[in-house]
């Protein structure tokens, strides 16, 4: 029996960071739990990962980080999210706060004390990158980071993926620590989807869990249903961050020089990913998670949803 990976998810629940907490929850050795601002306020994601948290029966503490980005406006993602960032449920209320609001402190005292954490930021990189900056050690001491965002399109505009676009400073300098990195991106988080069946799946199993989940996605799936072509389903975009570490055989993986874009007019937030087929590529900095068996993936979302039922 291998021993579950440690992790710290970072997030900004948000519909999708809610069922990467539960599927890091059952999977994974999951030290905590931090809070950004991004889908919503910082108040509002915190508010909401406690409220996730409590809904799995977990005590795992929940440290609240930065309330903005590192140089961008702040900006959230109400119009899919809602204005409480997680709209769509009848939801208990919070047993009660963040343990401390020291998210940043948190990450680098847990990763000096305890060997090979994953960090796996799910929401803008604000957290991550000022962990980066004010210990120069811990890029060392991480045993990586997998991160939810970028993409070769965007959705924010054509070029940038919500995570990314909303602080590119802080992304840059997580995509330059010079570490172990994974990124999903909308490439492979737009084939996990929230189809009707699936939800009908989630909301056949008894207890508040399932039925919370699956009236949360049937509303995050509204605004993709209605703005996308190809889509019956929202992009459960953040668990991808969480499964290509736990359930890896699920997915195609290639390494990359991938750059975030600081300053173009239409690109800004961009991921520049250099997919050119040199004989010697220009030096990889990132493991790209390209693709996802998607039901089987989905399988252990429900599956995670069960076993907290
Ligand atoms: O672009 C998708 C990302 O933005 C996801 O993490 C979603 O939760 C939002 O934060
Ligand atoms: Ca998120």
């Amino acid at each position: 029996m291998t021993s579950k990976i440690k992790m710290i998810v970072d997030c900004d629940p948000g519909h999708d960071d809610a069922m990467a907490i539960v599927v890091a929850a059952r999977h994974a050795d999951l030290l905590g739990v931090t809070t950004v601002a991004g889908n919503a306020p910082l108040s509002s994601t915190t508010r909401n990962a406690r409220i996730v948290l409590d809904l799995i029966g977990s005590e795992l503490p929940v440290h609240s980080g930065a309330n903005r980005p590192l140089v961008a406006p702040p900006h959230d993602a109400s119009h899919v999210h809602g204005k409480s960032g997680l709209d769509g449920a009848d939801l208990p209320e919070p047993s009660r706060g963040p343990d401390s609001e020291n998210a940043v402190e948190f990450i680098i005292e847990t990763c000096r004390a305890t060997e090979g954490v994953w960090l796996v930021p799910i929401g803008p990189l604000t957290n991550i990158a000022l962990a980066l900056r004010a210990a120069p050690d811990l890029g060392s001491r991480i045993a990586g980071i997998s991160l939810m965002g970028g993409g070769t399109f965007g959705n924010v505009s054509a070029a940038a993926e919500f995570n990314l676009w909303a602080d590119p400073e802080a992304a840059d300098i997580v995509f330059r620590y010079g570490g172990k990195l994974m990124m999903s991106g909308l490439d492979v988080t737009h084939q996990l989807q929230s189809t009707p069946e699936r939800l009908a799946a989630i909301r056949a199993i008894p207890g508040q869990l399932p039925n919370v989940l699956a009236d949360l996605l049937a509303f995050y799936s509204k605004s993709y249903i209605n703005h996308h072509l190809n889509m019956t389903g929202a992009a459960v975009h953040d668990p991808c961050a969480v499964l290509s570490l736990t359930h890896p055989q699920l997915f195609t993986i290639s390494p990359h020089r991938v750059d975030i874009e600081l300053r173009g007019e239409h690109t800004r937030g961009m991921t520049m990913i250099d997919r050119r087929q040199y004989k010697t590529p220009t030096a990889p900095n990132c493991e790209v998670v390209w693709n996802v068996d998607a039901s089987p993936a989905f399988d252990v979302l429900i599956e995670a949803i069960s076993h907290f039922a």
